[in-house]
């Protein structure tokens, strides 16, 4: 068993029937890439029966969930039906905006922090959102998946490799997608790259870079919102607690469990710094802030080398000052990307050696989708990504079809978590990723977003 280890060899019997039809979901291959492999393999992606009105529970309905909220308002062929939040504050507010967009009131659950399984239990729903703390996000998938409810959730979807797995071994048991919502992957230029890669404008995509570097603290001290429990984190581990908003756009353009896969990790923090200083530097002497201790490096980085002999550097940064950026370089063998600002470099085309700014090629590789649904868009929470992340989600479970971002991507993604805490307390050994897919990634087809 030297690259197959215990799980997966237990796990490899199962994977069977994976393929295979399901009484309540099939699998199916959506790109028509490797379709005789797949044929062979019983591989693809999970597509459940069409449902024409989306019937939505709401688990956590703050700022993040909130703005979901509104965006299943505006979006045709749902309804939130049921919403959940501890602060009974929220599931007022939540109720008195379902209603005045014309629905009918939702079923309200706010009895303590496992009240969402009263909702899993007791609502007749098709899909179970949840935009709570990191903490609650495994807790509330898995007891949507056991109700027999589709599962999505804010990022990261899990926090450490043991809640990865039982994402996959859920979604799989129960044949229910288990969607990580990574509105990044939506974002105008990160789907414009991919268009670009997936026309082969910038060759064999051999390097990319990614991160989320946004100063936080401010927010993190807050005695509200993500105040109450984000600050919590960064003294409980030290790695990359945050990496999917980088990692996700350029995991696509790699084909990550699409014909390559994360293998294994290194990664490394500098000290952390930054919160103490904020503490000292906003709150009177004994304030219990001044004496709280952080682990989290206020600068990870981590590389991560895939199957194929690709290379990404991931960054986690929110505890400095500094301008907010995610980086987002993507290098191939024609050509490269990099934002903040975004500019792109193709062989052959301008003046050697110079960058040509994103907006100059616009019109040539905006991805359809964007150009489709921009003005629906408009106005929508992070300049409308969050709005096109939402309306996918919708169309893709209306439509019977196999969701963009599914449980493999989540759980391989919000793998980092683990894997950098783990591989940062090593004196940055190398650690390996599990092999979500069990295989699979080889004959699974390319990621392919429509316009629709
Ligand atoms: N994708 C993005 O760009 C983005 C942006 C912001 C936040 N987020 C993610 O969204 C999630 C929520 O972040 P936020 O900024 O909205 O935080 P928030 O604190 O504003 O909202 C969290 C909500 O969950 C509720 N809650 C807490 N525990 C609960 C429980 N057990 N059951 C039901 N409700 C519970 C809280 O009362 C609150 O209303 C986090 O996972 C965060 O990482 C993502």
């Amino acid at each position: 068993m030297s690259d197959l280890n215990r799980r997966d060899f237990l796990k490899l019997s199962g994977a069977a029937a994976i393929g295979g039809p399901a009484e309540a979901g099939r699998y199916i291959d959506t790109g028509g890439h490797h379709i005789e492999a797949v044929a062979q393999t019983g591989g693809g992606f999970l597509a459940d029966q069409p449902i024409a009105l989306v019937r939505i529970g709401m688990v956590g309905v703050g700022l993040q969930g909130g703005s979901h909220l509104e965006n299943f308002l505006k979006i045709p062929g749902c309804r939130i039906t049921a919403v959940c939040d501890v602060r009974e504050e929220r599931t007022t507010w939540a109720s008195k905006a379902i209603v005045a967009a014309g629905h009918p009131q939702p079923a309200i659950y706010g009895k303590g922090p496992r009240d969402f399984e009263r909702l899993c239990e007791t609502e007749d729903l098709d899909l179970v959102f949840t935009a709570t703390p990191w903490e609650w996000h495994v807790p509330v998938m898995l007891a949507a998946m056991k109700c027999g409810k589709h599962a999505a959730t804010e990022v990261p979807a899990a926090m450490t490799v043991d809640d990865c797995w039982a994402l996959v071994e859920a979604a799989e048991k129960h044949k229910r997608h288990a969607v990580m919502m990574e509105n990044c992957n939506y974002d105008r230029p990160e789907m414009m790259v991919l268009n670009m890669v997936q026309k082969g404008v910038l060759g064999e995509v051999v390097h990319a870079e990614g991160g989320y570097l946004h100063d936080l603290r401010e927010i993190k001290f807050e005695k509200k919102d993500e105040g109450l429990w984000r600050r919590a984190w960064s003294r409980k581990l030290d790695g990359n607690p945050y990496p999917t908003h980088g990692l996700g756009p350029v995991a696509n353009c790699l084909d990550i469990n699409r014909g390559d896969r994360f293998d294994y990790l290194v990664s490394m923090s500098g000290p952390s710094r930054g919160l103490q200083d904020w503490a000292r530097e906003h709150f009177p002497d004994g304030a219990p802030e001044r004496s709280e201790r952080f682990t989290l490096g206020d600068v990870n980085t981590s590389l991560i080398k895939t199957a194929r002999g690709k290379t990404i550097m991931v960054q986690h940064c929110t505890n400095l000052p500094r301008p907010y950026s995610r980086i987002q370089v993507v290098q191939g063998t024609k050509g490269m990307y990099q934002g903040y600002p975004n500019r792109v470099y193709i062989e052959g085309r301008g003046k050697s050696h110079q960058w040509v700014e994103m907006a100059a090629v616009r019109d040539e590789f905006d991805h359809p989708l964007w150009t489709a649904v921009e003005a629906r868009a408009a106005g929508a929470g992070h300049g409308g990504m969050d709005f096109i992340e939402d309306h996918r989600l919708i169309h893709c479970l209306r439509n019977g079809l196999p969701t963009d971002m599914n449980v493999y991507d989540a759980a391989s993604l919000s793998a980092v978590v683990g894997l950098s805490v783990d591989s940062t307390a090593k004196r940055s050994r190398s650690v390996d990723f599990p092999d979500f897919t069990r295989g699979r990634w080889r004959t699974n087809p390319r990621l392919a977003i429509s316009a629709d």
